[in-house]
């Protein structure tokens, strides 16, 4: 082979590596761009909320808003004083302290083994009046953690939940010790 033979052959090699390379990229970068544009748009639905929701925990655990998640096994892990900093996420609108005053939300103190709309000197959402008789222990205070605005449609609690079940689980251990 002549040396400008072996020349053109390198040029036709890099050139054929570059399409490939700029097609593969194309297929990854449109994946994502259309796994981002759903997300964003279920965001959007939640509407106003004081802070987002966790990211989805690593591991491929599953995700809040498909099927409840049962919280027993996370529970059975489950870490008092990483809840008890989690707390931190509530504090704004609910007090847990015995005979604590109602704030935007209700006084919290034995939360853990009620049931929704607990506080009677507190003026609950119809929507969580509408639910009273369900239970709040830990699978059920798990639920509504998750994404409150979808568990109770219509409730006012503007929170858009912990995602991470391991979350959830830490705070509700947490507060069951508020009892
Ligand atoms: C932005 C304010 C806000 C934040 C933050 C918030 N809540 Fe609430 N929460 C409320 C309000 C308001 C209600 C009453 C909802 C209604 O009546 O529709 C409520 C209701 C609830 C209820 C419903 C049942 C009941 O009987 O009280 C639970 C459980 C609850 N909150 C737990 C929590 C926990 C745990 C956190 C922290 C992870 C938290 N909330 C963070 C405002 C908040």
């Amino acid at each position: 082979m002549s040396a400008n033979g072996l020349e053109f052959n390198k040029v036709a090699a890099s050139v054929l590596l570059a399409g490939i390379i700029a097609m593969t990229s194309g297929i990854i970068s449109e994946g994502l761009y259309a796994k981002g544009e759903g997300e964003h748009g279920k965001e959007e639905k939640r509407g106003f909320s004081i802070e987002v929701a966790d990211a989805a925990p690593a591991g491929g655990a599953p995700v809040a808003d498909d099927k409840p998640v049962d919280i027993a096994p996370f529970m059975a892990k489950a870490d008092v004083k990483a809840g008890e900093g989690l707390i931190k996420k509530c504090t704004s609108c609910h007090t847990f302290d015995k005979g604590g005053k109602n704030g935007v939300g209700p006084n919290q103190w034995g939360l853990v083994g009620s049931h929704f709309g607990h506080k009677d000197d507190y003026t609950y959402s119809a929507a969580i009046m509408a639910v009273k008789d369900r239970k709040l222990d830990a699978q059920g205070l798990s639920d509504f953690l998750a994404n409150p605005k979808k568990d109770v449609p219509g409730n006012k609690m503007s929170f858009a939940g912990i995602s991470n079940p391991q979350d959830r689980a830490n705070l509700i251990a947490y507060l069951s010790t508020l009892k």
